[in-house]
């Protein structure tokens, strides 16, 4: 059987899908389990073109775009390289907006070739901060208080719009964090402390996203738990991040050493236990199958437990958190690898 690890793509988290791309080849490299497997790798240009074969193959080695792409522009008109007929199951290792937001997952149901992870809904969910917390919502799962806010709200000429400045101080005050809707990696977020930073932060935000949310800060831990499983979906052992900086910033995600990764986390029993639960309710909520890395913020003073996001197709670099967590829950990464191409075809 053939296995289409499809990476890169039109996003701003391109380079840590190609990480996340090397580890998975690895592993069906090394496990010997995998030999039943040959593994097709696609890579999705920034500017969204797909290559197969050799170029492809040359990122994966290299871990790194290719030379020639210098531009976001797609220089050819988009089509498929005709190889994808010869993919059984795709691996689409795709993280951020147009591969872990439905975009791709329709594509590939188009196809009719079964795919890892979650489906069109579950992956639009799962990638819309706002849709997301409606349906947690929805479901009661506690959420820090915050407002679903439009760029056309943000941009009046010539300024960010004061009274939807004066609407957020006095709902969520400061500090809040100012996001992006469609994005992941912490890619466009500030941390705001006050009017200026909060104009500034908005702004730059909208460039991102037409959608925007904005959040009251919360003090706390932070602890991640994966899922794994389609209808009855199992939970990790939790996990939680550690760093000096300001916040969970792009910087200290992807710099070695500025984070660090605590399994399992030191937290009371029934912490975990709900933490665990409230991971799979999230994940049957928004539709997801395969695998999702749920993230909590745990105020430890109050006993608080908040949920932060899902991402439906986490970090899968051999040191990212998810697999990690499962790593540290009996399933080593070949092995978890396996299994998600196996729940593909269920
Ligand atoms: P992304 O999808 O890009 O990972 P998150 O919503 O998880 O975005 O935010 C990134 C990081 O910003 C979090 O890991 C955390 O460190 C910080 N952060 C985000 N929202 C809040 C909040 N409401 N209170 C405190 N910290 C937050
Ligand atoms: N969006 C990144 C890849 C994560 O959640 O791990
Ligand atoms: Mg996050």
């Amino acid at each position: 059987r053939s296995v289409g690890l499809l990476f890169g793509g039109c996003s701003g988290e391109h380079e840590i899908s190609i990480a996340s791309a090397r580890a998975i080849a690895q592993a069906f490299s090394l496990d010997s389990n995998q030999a039943a497997y040959t593994l097709l790798p696609f890579y999705i240009q920034k500017n969204g073109q797909w290559c197969d074969g050799a170029s492809a193959q040359q990122v994966l080695a290299s871990g790194q775009p290719l030379a020639s792409e210098a531009t976001d522009t797609p220089s050819e008109r988009w089509h498929l390289p005709p190889t994808v007929a010869e993919v059984d199951v795709w691996f689409p290792i795709l993280h951020g907006p147009n591969g872990e937001d439905g975009a791709v997952q329709g594509l590939l149901k188009l196809m009719q070739t079964p795919f890892v992870g979650s489906g069109i809904l579950g992956s639009a969910i799962g990638m819309d901060k706002l849709a997301m917390k409606m349906v947690f919502a929805q479901v009661g799962l506690p959420q820090v208080n915050y407002m679903g806010i439009t760029r056309a709200q943000v941009w009046s000429n010539p300024c960010v719009h004061p009274k939807l400045c004066d609407e957020i101080e006095a709902t969520l005050a400061y500090p809040c964090f100012v996001k992006p809707a469609n994005l992941g990696s912490s890619v466009g977020i500030s941390k705001v402390r006050d009017r200026t930073q909060l104009e500034a932060a908005l702004d730059s935000a909208a460039s991102y996203d037409r959608r925007l949310i904005v959040e009251a800060g919360v003090v706390a831990r932070e602890v991640e738990c994966a899922v794994l499983g389609n209808d009855a979906p199992q939970a990790s052992i939790v996990g939680e991040i550690t760093y000096q900086s300001d916040f969970y910033d792009y910087e200290t995600k992807y710099t070695e050493g500025k984070a660090d990764l605590i399994i399992p986390a030191h937290l009371p029993a029934s912490i975990t236990t709900q933490i665990q639960t409230m991971a799979t309710q999230a994940f049957t909520a928004i539709d997801a199958a395969g695998l999702a890395r749920v993230d909590f913020f745990y105020v430890e003073a109050t006993g608080d437990v908040f949920i932060n996001e899902i991402n439906t197709m986490p970090g899968f670099t051999a040191t990212s958190m998810y697999p990690q967590l499962w790593a540290a829950s009996g399933i080593p990464f070949p092995v978890l690898v396996d299994r998600l191409v196996q729940l593909a075809f269920e």
